[in-house]
C-alpha cells in the first residue's frame, strides 16, 4: 500500500481548497439563460441525421423522504398521484425531443434521481414502450438504474429485469447505525443484502454501491466495518464519494450538525483507509472516486483508455452527445450543454405549452472542447498528454502552458510531473486530481462555490 495516510500541511491546505468536480466543463455555475428550447432544438436537429448512437438519461426526483446529506435534485413525496403525473409529461418530453432528434440509435440509457423505483411499474412500461417506439435501443445497450435498497422487492426486481435493465446502482453510503441514525436514513445490512439478492435472482448480474465518507459520526472504524461487508457482497463497481456540504445550496443539509462532521485529516484518512481495503479486495482504482472488479466493463475501458466523464461520474458511455430528460438533466451534445428547468413545475409547464424544457446552458466556444478533454484525461488517467491534445483541437500547446505555473507546488514537491508534453500525477497526489485539473480550467473563480477537493 503506497498511499501516504498522514497528509502533510500542503496537502491539507490544498485539500481545502474549494473546486468543481468536472462532471462538465464548463462547469453549471457557467451555464447562462443564453441557451433556449430554441437553441437546444436547433441542437438536436442537426444530430438527427447522423447514425452515430446517443445515451438516454432520464431523472426521476421523487423520493419517499429526504436523507439530510442528500445532495441530489429530488423532493419527498408520499402519494402516487405526482409521480403519475410526472411520468406522464416525461412521455410527453420523449415525444418532443424525437420530433427533433428523429430515430436514433440508443447505445446507453440510465435513469437516475431520485429515486427511479419510486416509479410505479406501469408508468416504467409506458415509458420503456414510448423508448422502443421512439428510438433503437441497440440489443446490447447498458440500461442502468440507481435504486434505493430501502425501496426494492423481488418483485420489483424482477420486473427491473422485464423491462431490460441490466445494472442497478444501489445507495449503501454507510452501514453503521449511529451515522445512519444521524443521517436520517436506517437500513440494516439485511437490506442491503436483500437488495443484492433481489437483483441476482433476478439476472441483473452487473451491480454498483455507492459509498460516503466524512458523514456525521463517521470513524475509521465505522469505515473498515462498512467497506468490508461491501467487499463481501461483492458489487461489480463501488463508488466511494465524499459527503459534500453544501448547506447554502441544499437548505436540508442544515440538519446535518456540523460539530459531528469530521475534520479534513480525518476526511483523507477515511478515503485512504476505503481506498486501501477496496484495492486489498480486489477493486481496481478508476479515477478519484471508482473501483471496479478487474472484469467489470469500467475497469477494461480504464485499461483501454476509453472512458469518459459525465453528470453521472465516470462512464463507460462514449456516445456524441447525452439527451437528458426530465426536470433539471442535462444534455450533452458536441455543440454544448442544455439544462432543463431545474424544478418540476417549471419543467411541467414548458412540456406542457409543447416545447422542450430548457432552462439554461452553455454552446462550446473557443478553447472550451480542448480544455474539457484535458480536465477529463487527469481525472480519468491521471496524465494528460498536453502538446497532444492541443493539437487535436487545433490549439498551440502554449495556451495552456500558464495552467501550470498554479501547479508549481506540486510540481516542487514532486507530486506532478511535466516532461515538456506529458503531465502525470504520482499516486499519493491523486486525491489532489481535482485541483490539478482545475489548473486548466480557465473560467475558475468566475463565480461558483463548491465542496471541498477531499
Ligand atoms: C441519486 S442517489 C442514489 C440512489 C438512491 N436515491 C439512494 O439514495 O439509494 C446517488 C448517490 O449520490 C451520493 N450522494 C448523495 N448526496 C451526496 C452528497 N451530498 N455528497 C456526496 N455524495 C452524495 C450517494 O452516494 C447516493 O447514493
Ligand atoms: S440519497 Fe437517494 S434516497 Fe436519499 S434523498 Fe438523496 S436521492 Fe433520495
Amino acid at each position: 500500500m503506497t498511499r501516504h495516510v498522514s497528509p502533510s500541511a500542503a496537502l491539507l491546505d490544498h485539500a481545502r481548497r474549494m473546486v468543481p468536480r468536472y462532471t462538465s466543463y464548463p462547469t453549471a455555475p457557467h451555464f447562462s439563460a443564453e441557451v433556449t428550447h430554441e437553441t437546444y432544438g436547433g441542437w438536436l436537429d442537426r444530430l438527427s441525421g447522423s447514425t452515430a448512437p446517443v445515451s438516454l438519461y432520464l431523472h426521476v426526483p421523487f423520493c419517499r423522504s429526504i436523507c439530510s446529506y442528500c445532495g441530489c435534485t429530488t423532493k419527498a413525496v408520499r402519494r402516487e398521484e405526482p409521480v403519475r403525473a410526472y411520468a406522464a409529461d416525461l412521455r410527453r418530453e420523449i415525444d418532443l425531443v424525437a420530433a427533433r432528434l428523429g430515430p436514433a440509435a440508443v447505445s446507453h440509457l440510465h435513469w437516475g434521481g431520485g429515486t427511479p423505483n419510486a416509479l410505479p411499474a406501469d408508468c416504467l412500461d409506458a415509458l420503456m414502450g414510448d423508448l422502443h417506439r421512439r428510438f433503437r435501443i441497440a440489443a446490447d445497450a447498458e440500461h442502468a438504474i440507481e435504486l434505493d435498497p430501502r425501496h426494492l422487492t423481488a418483485d420489483g426486481a424482477r420486473h427491473l429485469a422485464s423491462i431490460g435493465i441490466t445494472r442497478a446502482s444501489l445507495g449503501v453510503q454507510t452501514l453503521d447505525d449511529a451515522v445512519q441514525a444521524a443521517i436520517g436514513r436506517v437500513q440494516p445490512l439485511e437490506v442491503v443484502a436483500g437488495g443484492f439478492a433481489a437483483l441476482r435472482a433476478a439476472g441483473i448480474a452487473a451491480i454498483n454501491a455507492d459509498l460516503m465518507y466524512g458523514l456525521p459520526r463517521q470513524t475509521l472504524h465505522s469505515i473498515e466495518a462498512t467497506v468490508a461487508e461491501v467487499v463481501r457482497l461483492a458489487p461489480n463497481r463501488i463508488s466511494l464519494f465524499g459527503y459534500a456540504h453544501v448547506p447554502w445550496m441544499k437548505s436540508h443539509q442544515k440538519l446535518v450538525s456540523e460539530a459531528e462532521l469530521p475534520g479534513a485529516p480525518e476526511r483523507i484518512r477515511q478515503a485512504a483507509l476505503a481506498r486501501d481495503m477496496l484495492v486489498a479486495g480486489g477493486y481496481l482504482e478508476i479515477g478519484i472516486d471508482h473501483f471496479a472488479l478487474p472484469d467489470d466493463s469500467m475497469a477494461r475501458a480504464r485499461q483501454a483508455r476509453d472512458l469518459h466523464r459525465n453528470f453521472q461520474g465516470y462512464t463507460t458511455d462514449g456516445a456524441d452527445a447525452l439527451i437528458g430528460l426530465g426536470a433539471s438533466s442535462i444534455s450533452r451534445t458536441p455543440f454544448g450543454y442544455a439544462q432543463n428547468a431545474p424544478d418540476a413545475a417549471g419543467w411541467r409547464r414548458a412540456i406542457e405549452a409543447g416545447h422542450l424544457a430548457t432552462a439554461k446552458g452553455r454552446a462550446f466556444a473557443g478553447e472550451d472542447r480542448m480544455r474539457a478533454d484535458v480536465i477529463a484525461q487527469i481525472l480519468c488517467y491521471f496524465d494528460v498528454d498536453l502538446s497532444k491534445t492541443a493539437e487535436r483541437y487545433g490549439f498551440s500547446v502554449d495556451v495552456l502552458l500558464p495552467g501550470l505555473a498554479d501547479l508549481s507546488p506540486f510540481l516542487d514537491a514532486g507530486w506532478v510531473t511535466f516532461d515538456g508534453r506529458c503531465l502525470a500525477l504520482v499516486t499519493h497526489a491523486q486525491d489532489v486530481a481535482r485541483v490539478v485539473a482545475s489548473a486548466f480550467d480557465a473560467y475558475l473563480g468566475q463565480g461558483g462555490r463548491h465542496s471541498v477537493a477531499v
